[in-house]
């Protein structure tokens, strides 16, 4: 024999040094809940570990992300019930809980990590679509693209440095990156929530923000059968001025993943949605399964894929286990 692979996997000290994949806190990022009305943080059942914060909580929380490492934090709103319209305008009213979330983060924060918003539709519906709807009840495209660019400007105006549009709007990112240079916000970036398939594992999300949905996206978001249409939509989002792309979920969709990053210009991010998170949490509960290993171990074939960046419910624990293997 030759040939022996296992030598390179005989101590820890040279599997550390062949690792081809390391987890590190800045490529990580935290996605939180800021709700309106609440006295205290208010823990989401079907997250394990992740609240809804209030605003003073949240600021707790993105000063904690700053001191892991974290490379981002993206800020999601709940509005009151009574607050939510057709058109979810509460999402960009300067004074709507997602604004002044970001407000309250920017100024805690500043440029320490990179503040983003997910600029969508769907907290702030009263139908709980990501989109405003036509006569028929269904959602129009180019009526949402007008409140996309709504949203995003506000959302730049509060200190958001990223707006992260997740409708899969056709056009979406066209045409905020032409509201955003119009209102002055040249220097804002886009993170498009690019090929982003109508998933089940959005099921405890949709708890989290207190979704008012009936039915489904599936005329908006993608077929989780199609892998080139998830190429297709990341390309087009690059072309309209895309800074970053994301693929959503991320542990179930990495062929569109290891697709979209191998023709990329620009980085690429992935999602592990509510539901990858909560599987491991809810396996690790009954004691099936090592929740730290298989959130590490998730993460890890997220980056080998060839994600740059992660979004995690875990950011905070997988940057804690970094920070303490490399001391
Ligand atoms: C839409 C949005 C959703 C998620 C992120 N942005 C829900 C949806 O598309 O139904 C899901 C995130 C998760 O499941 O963790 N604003």
């Amino acid at each position: 024999m030759i040939v022996r692979p296992r030598r390179l996997r005989t101590t820890p000290a040279l599997r550390r040094l062949v690792a081809e994949t390391r987890i590190h806190p800045a490529q990580l990022v935290l996605p939180v809940f800021v709700a309106d009305g609440l006295d205290a943080p208010r823990p989401i059942s079907s997250l394990p570990g992740v609240v809804q914060h209030t605003v003073d909580s949240l600021v707790a929380e993105a000063r904690r992300a700053v001191e892991a490492g974290l490379g981002g934090i993206m800020l999601f709103g709940v509005p009151l019930d009574a607050d939510k319209d057709a058109v979810g305008s509460v999402g960009s009213a300067p004074d709507g809980i997602l604004n002044r979330g970001l407000a309250a983060v920017a100024d805690a924060v500043g440029d320490d990590i990179v503040v983003m918003a997910d600029t969508c539709l769907d907290e702030f519906t009263d139908h709980g679509h990501c989109g405003v709807l036509d006569g028929r009840g269904r959602v129009d495209n180019d009526a949402t693209n007008e409140r996309y660019v709504e949203l995003a400007v506000s959302q730049a105006r509060a200190g958001a440095h990223l707006v992260g549009p997740s409708g899969m709007m056709d056009g979406q990112v066209a045409a905020i990156r032409d509201g955003l240079d119009a209102a002055g916000f040249s220097d804002t970036g886009i993170l498009a929530y690019s090929a982003k398939y109508a998933s089940a594992f959005y099921g405890p999300f949709r708890e989290a923000v207190n979704s008012a949905l009936s039915g489904d996206r599936r005329t908006y978001q993608q077929d989780p059968a199609n892998r080139r249409e998830g190429v297709r939509e990341a390309d087009l989002d690059e072309l309209e001025g895309a800074d970053l792309l994301m693929v959503k979920p991320a542990g179930y969709y990495l062929d569109v993943l290891a697709d979209v990053a191998a023709r990329s210009s620009v980085p690429v991010a992935a999602y592990q949605v509510s539901g990858e998170y909560a599987m491991v949490c809810a396996a690790a509960e009954r004691g099936w399964i090592n929740r730290d290993a298989a959130l590490a171990e998730s993460v890890t074939a997220i980056l080998r894929a060839g994600a740059d960046i992660v979004l995690t419910y875990a950011a905070l624990e997988l940057a804690d286990a970094a920070n303490g293997a490399r001391r």
